[in-house]
């Protein structure tokens, strides 16, 4: 498959909306303790709010129709809990995962370490993978789309594909007045810490609507693009931006 890898700048999209309040657990002002309980407060939302479930859901099926051992890299992987819950899944489909956990900030991948979370840890930009072209088969993010504009997303994107031979699986949150009110309410009733309270109703304020999605990636091979329960979307590219040989199945990335 011959596909474009044109620098994201030429590509001409509409953005989807202003810029909305930054999120506190992306910032320089966290210690390293409200960072561990942010991470922690993050990880008990989608557990009991049922943010792990779009992931998996749209993760597994691809995972399970190939081989017996695959590599996945996780961008804005944080403490690497969402990662591990697919490589979980996978596991129970007799599937092997090795999980390449890729995150700008140390401290977020030194949680992750500390609650035992399986990975391998990378400390870089998402738009700029120290990863050699096809070294996994799948990039995966959640959560993640929501932090950056129209043109960072598709200078990521790229990175996705440049990346993954057999494709790229984006999962995020759904704009609106509902999830927004919704996570102003119920966030705070799983005991998530005030940082944790203030991203998740932000990230919301933050998030793609499917629209815009869809406009911003009219010319990528699109194999998936829909809804997930609750309040979030799924967007699946398949194969890899303009790979001509994919790797060795089991060499390090
Ligand atoms: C909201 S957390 C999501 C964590 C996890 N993926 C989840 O689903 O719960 C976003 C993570 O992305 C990381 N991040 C933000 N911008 C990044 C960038 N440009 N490159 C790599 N990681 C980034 C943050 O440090 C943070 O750990």
């Amino acid at each position: 498959m011959t596909v474009s890898h044109a620098p994201a700048r030429t590509r001409r999209v509409r953005e989807r909306r202003e810029p909305a309040e930054p999120e506190l657990l992306d910032g320089p002002g966290l210690t390293p303790e409200q960072t561990e309980r942010a991470l922690r407060g993050l990880e008990r939302v989608n557990r009991l709010l049922l943010g792990y479930r779009p992931v998996v859901a749209a993760a597994l099926p691809r995972l399970a129709a190939g081989p017996a051992a695959q590599r996945l890299v996780d961008l804005g992987t944080g403490s690497g809990d969402g990662a591990a819950r697919v490589a979980r899944a996978a596991a129970r489909r007799g599937v092997r995962l090795t999980v390449v956990g890729i995150d700008r900030k140390l401290g977020h991948l030194a949680v992750g370490r500390r609650l035992g979370r399986r990975q391998l840890r990378v400390v870089a930009d998402a738009a700029a993978l120290p990863l050699r072209a096809g070294a996994c088969d799948w990039s995966l993010s959640s959560l993640f789309f929501h932090h950056f504009d129209a043109a960072a997303n598709l200078r990521v994107l790229d990175e996705m594909r440049r990346v993954a031979t057999r494709g790229t699986i984006v999962v995020d949150l759904r704009p609106g007045r509902l999830p927004y009110g919704l996570a102003r309410l119920l966030i705070p009733l799983v005991g998530a810490c005030p940082v944790t309270r203030h991203d998740g109703p932000a990230s919301v304020a933050r998030a793609w609507p499917l629209d815009a999605l869809r406009r911003l990636t009219a010319e990528l091979p699109v194999a998936e693009l829909r809804r997930r329960f609750p309040f979030r979307w799924s967007l699946v590219l398949v194969g890899s931006g303009g790979l001509s040989q994919p790797p060795a199945p089991h060499t390090r990335p």
